[in-house]
Order: C-alpha cells, then sequence, then structure tokens
C-alpha cells in the first residue's frame, strides 16, 4: 500500500547504500513506490518502476549506452525518462509521446542513494553532515535492517536516553546510573538539538575504563537524525547517524553512518556486528509498541524531562504535517 504522505514524498529518502548500486537496475521500495534505481555515467537515477508498455519492472532490465532498457519488449528509457527506441516499431512511424517513465529525484551523498518522490532535485531540504566531510572522522556505513515498525518509533528509540542503561545494560549504560539529568533542547541555526547530557558507561571507548560521556542529540529531517557522543578526558567524538527508510505501511529499512575521530581498535566489520547487536537489543522493543503510529499529540501516552528530545521530535514531525497519508 502506497504511504500518501504529501510531506515525506517531499524528502529525500534513503534507498539504499551507494555500493549497492552497481552497474546492474536495482529495485527498491519507497513508501510503497516500487522504485527502479539505476547508473549511468551521468550519475544515478530513479524511476517508477513500471514500464508503461505492459507493467514490466524496469529494473530487471539493463542499462545500454547510458539508457534503461525494459526486460519484456526491449524499450529504451534515456534519463529524463522519455522512450527513445521502440523495437517493434516500424522505423517510419514515430515514437508516441506518452510512451514515457515517470522520473523521480535521485543523489548519491554521504556513502547513500536518496530518492525524492516528488521529483524535486533542487527544491527539498538536505541536511548537512560536517563529520561526514571531515576527513578527522573514520566513516563505517551501517544497514540496511529491516524493522516491522514505522519509522518515527525507530528514531525516537534512537532519541531516546532513559533506555540506555535498560536496553542496553552493561553496554551502553549500568543499572546503578538510570537516572537522567536535566537538559534542555534548543532551536538555533543549527537546527533542532540538546545539549550535552551525561550518560554513565561501562567501556564508552574500548579501554576497559567506566565513565561518564557526554551525548548531544539532533533532528536533522524527519527521517534522518543524529547523536554525538563526546568524551571531555580525551576529546574523542563518535557521532552516529541514523536515516531511515518507509519501505511501505508495515516495514522500514535503517541505515547508519558512524563516525570516529579516533581508533576505537575495531574494523569497521567488528563496529557493523557492535551496532547490529545493540539494534538486535531494541528491535523487538520498537516492533511491538502501540499504537505504532508514533502519537503526535502529547498528551497521549506519558512524557518525562529526560523525554525532552523525544518530545522536540513529535513537535517537529507535527510542526511540519507528517501524517502517513491517514490525515
Ligand atoms: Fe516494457 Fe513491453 S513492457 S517494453
Ligand atoms: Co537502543
Amino acid at each position: 500500500m502506497i504511504i500518501n504522505d504529501t510531506v515525506l514524498r517531499q524528502e529525500w529518502i534513503v534507498a539504499c547504500l551507494a555500493t549497492d548500486l552497481t552497474n546492474e537496475p536495482k529495485q527498491v521500495f519507497i513508501m510503497g513506490e516500487r522504485v527502479a534505481l539505476f547508473r549511468t555515467e551521468e550519475g544515478v537515477h530513479a524511476f517508477k518502476d513500471l514500464c508503461i508498455h505492459r507493467g514490466a519492472a524496469l529494473s530487471l532490465g539493463c542499462v545500454k549506452n547510458g539508457q534503461l532498457v525494459c526486460p519484456y519488449h526491449a524499450w529504451e528509457y534515456n534519463t529524463e525518462g522519455e522512450c527513445t527506441k521502440i523495437p517493434q516499431l516500424p522505423a517510419s512511424q514515430a515514437i508516441p509521446a506518452k510512451a514515457r517513465a515517470t522520473v523521480y529525484g535521485c543523489k548519491e551523498q554521504y556513502g547513500f542513494i536518496w530518492v525524492n518522490l516528488s521529483g524535486d532535485m533542487e527544491g527539498a531540504p538536505f541536511f548537512p553532515f560536517p563529520e561526514f566531510e571531515d576527513d578527522q572522522f573514520h566513516k563505517v556505513m551501517w544497514g540496511p535492517q529491516v524493522v516491522a515498525a514505522k519509522p518515527p518509533r525507530i528514531i525516537e528509540n534512537f532519541l531516546d536516553v532513559g533506555h540506555l542503561a535498560v536496553v542496553h545494560e552493561n553496554y551502553l549504560g549500568v543499572s546503578d546510573h538510570t537516572e537522567i539529568g536535566d537538559y534542555r533542547v534548543i532551536r538555533d541555526e543549527r537546527g533542532i538539538h540538546s545539549e550535552e547530557i551525561e550518560v554513565f558507561q561501562p567501556d564508552p571507548d574500548g579501554s576497559g575504563q567506566a565513565k561518564n560521556v557526554y551525548y548531544t542529540y539532533a533532528i536533522d529531517r524527519p527521517m534522518t537524525v543524529h547523536f554525538t557522543k563526546r568524551d571531555k578526558e580525551t576529546g574523542n567524538l563518535m557521532s552516529i547517524l541514523l536515516t531511515v527508510q518507509p519501505r511501505d505501511t508495515e516495514t522500514s529499512v535503517a541505515y547508519g553512518v558512524m563516525c570516529f575521530n579516533y581508533d576505537t581498535g575495531n574494523s569497521d566489520e567488528e563496529s557493523v556486528e557492535f551496532q547490529d547487536m545493540i539494534f538486535a537489543q531494541d528491535k523487538p522493543i520498537v516492533e511491538n509498541q502501540k499504537p505504532e503510529d508514533l502519537p503526535l499529540d502529547l498528551q497521549v501516552e506519558l512524557s518525562l524531562k529526560c523525554d525532552r528530545v523525544s518530545i522536540a521530535y513529535r513537535q517537529y514531525l507535527k510542526e511540519l504535517g507528517v501524517n502517513w497519508g491517514t490525515a
């Protein structure tokens, strides 16, 4: 089923890891739409994955001379979506003007392919990601992780400081340090972000030493958030970006980027394994939350002061008018 949310259709939604789009076209689902991704020398492209001739999936075809070729009768489409060749048509006849593919916005950035279902390449807002551009940070890509939940529940879990010492006990917190001090959420030219929140961790940097570290959470876009963890003694910074693809009404696909300005002592594979393990602890919680839709009415559910980031996220979605096509 299509998620008919006009706000999210204007958003850049993560489609896949950039490394997962090779010379072959690739099929992905974004908000219930079947999308064909493909690469040419010009760059990356996204079409509705549907040939106007007989409804074949264009993603089953191939790329030839910078054009997408339908697998069924080999009609060829250029990157503007115009059909440039119909092999069955006598040479004397013109290609019908209606022979077109629906073109979505598509771009490659921060190690991902992004799709904009509105087709707007220029107008749709994107977000800055300074750590990704900064050579002092080592970057590790994470995902895809398929989750049977809607993106806002997954994103709010990522923004939730209170669960660290409970769900991730002995990894990201300890049971005798569960209290969270008060902090503010600030809106300024940097966007929406929390003040630093003190979290006691058993081994925040792999050295084996338990200590306080400081978390700052930030909301970049409706489907993209990040946090930064700072060690005041060493200056070590770890930033993790989370971006979630609404795949259909029931499932989402989570992706991330881990950025470290220090040597973790782990290989990239080990960093991904650790993140997978942490995510596996969150997954059953998130997949079983009710209601599945994050309540944007702040009178629903009972928040604490330490939930200020979550509250800010709910308010942000409400202001934008994100409604999953249900309103
Ligand atoms: Fe695509 Fe016939 S269905 S060319
Ligand atoms: Co968690």
